[in-house]
C-alpha cells in the first residue's frame, strides 16, 4: 500500500510551514481537541453517511441544559462566524422590510467579521476607537451615534474583546442595554467568554435570561477553549422569536456530524475544561512575568491571548519572530506599538519568552 506523506502545515498565505513553527497568531487552543471528543468521532465514523440531525439535536439539547435556556433559544452555526453573519443579515432584512436605515457600530480595533459581512451587503459601518488610556470599548460614544441615527443600529461588542482581551464591566454593559430604545440591538460576541476570570464580567446569556432586553444576541464557539476550530461549531443564543428570525439566514444541517459529536463530548468533559483553563493561566503568567521583567506594558488578559507593548515597529518584530520560527499576531490599528500573542501551552510560552529576552539582548526590543 502506498503511504501518503503527512499534509504539511500551511500558513494563511498557503505557504508550507516547518512542523516546529510555533503558531501564536490565531488564538487557537494549542492543547488540541479533548481526547474524549476525538474518541466520540472515531466511535461514530461509520455513521458519517447519514445526515447529522440526530446528533445536532442532541448537542442543542446539551447546550440548552448547560446554559439553562430552552432549545428554541439556540441557533447552531458553522462556527460562530456564521451566527455573526446571520445577525447582520437578519437586521438588514428587518430594516429593509420596514423602510428603515440600518447601521453597524463597532469598536476599533475588534474582530473584523461583523464589519466584513456588513460591508459585503453595503451596510454602513461606524467605527468607534477604543478609549485611549485603557483600550476599553467606548460604549457612551457608540450610544450617542446610535441615538442620533434614524433607523436600526447594531452594536457589535466582543466581550472579552479581541485583540485587547479585556472585558466590558458588567454595570456599564447592563446600563447601556437597559437604557437603549427598541431600535438598538446588541450582538455580544463571547467567543472567549469561557476564559474570563474577572468577577466583573456578566455573560449576555444571563442578561437574556433576566429579560433585560429583547434585543440581545450572544454568540459562542467551540473553536477556542474546546480546541476545535477546524470542526466549525458555534451557536447563538437569544429569545425564541429572534432565534426563529435568525434561523431563516442559516444554512440547513449546518453542524456536521463530527462537529456535533465532538462538541457534545467536550461539553461533558469537565476534566479537559479545567485542564485547558489551568494551562492557559500558567501560560499567561509565564508571559506576564517576562513582560514585567522586560518592562513592557500589557493589558489584563481575560482570554487566551495577551496584547503587549513592543518597542520596535510591529511588522519588523513580527518578521523577526517568524525568522525565529514563531508566528505572532499582527498590528491592530489604530493601536500602535502593541502586538497580540496567542497563549499556547506553558512549554511553548517558555520558548516565546526566551526569544523575547533574546530580542532584548540584541536591542530589538
Ligand atoms: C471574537 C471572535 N469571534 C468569532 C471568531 C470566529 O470563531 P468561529 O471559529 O466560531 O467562527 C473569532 C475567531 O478568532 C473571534 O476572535
Amino acid at each position: 500500500m502506498i503511504k501518503k506523506a503527512p499534509l504539511a502545515a500551511i500558513n494563511h498565505k498557503g505557504i508550507a510551514l516547518p512542523s516546529d513553527v510555533l503558531r501564536l497568531n490565531f488564538n487557537e487552543n494549542a492543547l488540541g481537541m479533548p481526547p474524549s471528543a476525538k474518541q466520540a468521532i472515531a466511535d461514530h465514523i461509520n455513521l458519517a453517511f447519514r445526515y447529522p440531525d440526530e446528533y445536532r439535536r442532541k448537542l442543542i439539547s446539551k447546550l440548552a441544559t448547560r446554559h439553562n435556556v430552552t432549545e428554541s433559544q439556540i441557533s447552531m452555526g458553522n462556527g460562530s462566524s456564521e451566527n455573526i453573519r446571520s445577525v447582520v443579515q437578519m437586521l438588514n432584512t428587518k430594516a429593509l422590510s420596514q423602510g428603515l436605515k440600518f447601521q453597524v457600530i463597532i469598536p476599533t480595533p475588534t474582530f473584523h467579521f461583523a464589519e466584513l459581512y456588513a460591508s459585503l451587503l453595503n451596510i454602513p459601518v461606524v467605527r468607534v476607537p477604543l478609549i485611549s488610556d485603557d483600550f476599553a470599548i467606548d460604549l457612551e460614544t457608540m450610544q450617542c451615534i446610535a441615538d442620533k441615527f434614524d433607523g436600526i443600529s447594531l452594536f457589535y461588542l466582543v466581550n472579552p474583546n479581541n485583540p485587547t482581551s479585556t472585558i466590558i464591566k458588567s454595570k456599564k454593559l447592563q446600563k447601556c442595554i437597559k437604557d437603549a430604545p427598541d431600535n438598538h440591538y446588541f450582538l455580544l460576541d463571547e467567543a472567549y467568554g469561557d476564559y474570563v476570570r474577572d468577577p466583573g464580567f456578566t455573560s449576555g446569556i444571563d442578561l437574556i435570561k433576566q429579560q433585560l432586553s429583547d434585543n440581545i444576541i450572544v454568540t459562542r464557539t467551540f473553536s477556542k477553549l474546546y480546541a476545535m476550530a477546524g470542526l466549525r461549531v458555534g451557536y447563538a443564543i437569544s429569545n425564541a422569536l429572534t432565534v426563529k428570525s435568525l434561523e431563516s439566514f442559516m444554512s440547513l444541517d449546518n453542524t456536521n456530524l463530527a462537529g456535533a459529536l465532538a462538541a457534545s463530548a467536550a461539553l461533558d468533559d469537565t476534566e479537559f475544561r479545567d485542564y485547558a483553563l489551568q494551562s492557559n493561566n500558567e501560560a499567561r503568567l509565564i508571559v506576564e512575568n517576562a513582560l514585567d521583567e522586560l518592562g513592557l506594558r500589557y493589558l489584563d488578559s481575560q482570554a487566551c491571548f495577551v496584547l503587549h507593548e513592543i518597542t520596535t515597529e510591529v511588522p519588523l518584530y513580527q518578521s523577526r519572530m517568524a525568522e525565529h520560527n514563531i508566528l505572532v499576531g499582527r498590528e491592530f490599528l489604530p493601536i500602535r506599538g502593541y502586538n497580540r500573542v496567542s497563549l499556547g501551552t506553558p512549554e511553548q510560552m517558555q520558548k516565546f519568552v526566551t526569544t523575547l529576552k533574546l530580542f532584548r539582548d540584541k536591542n530589538w526590543l
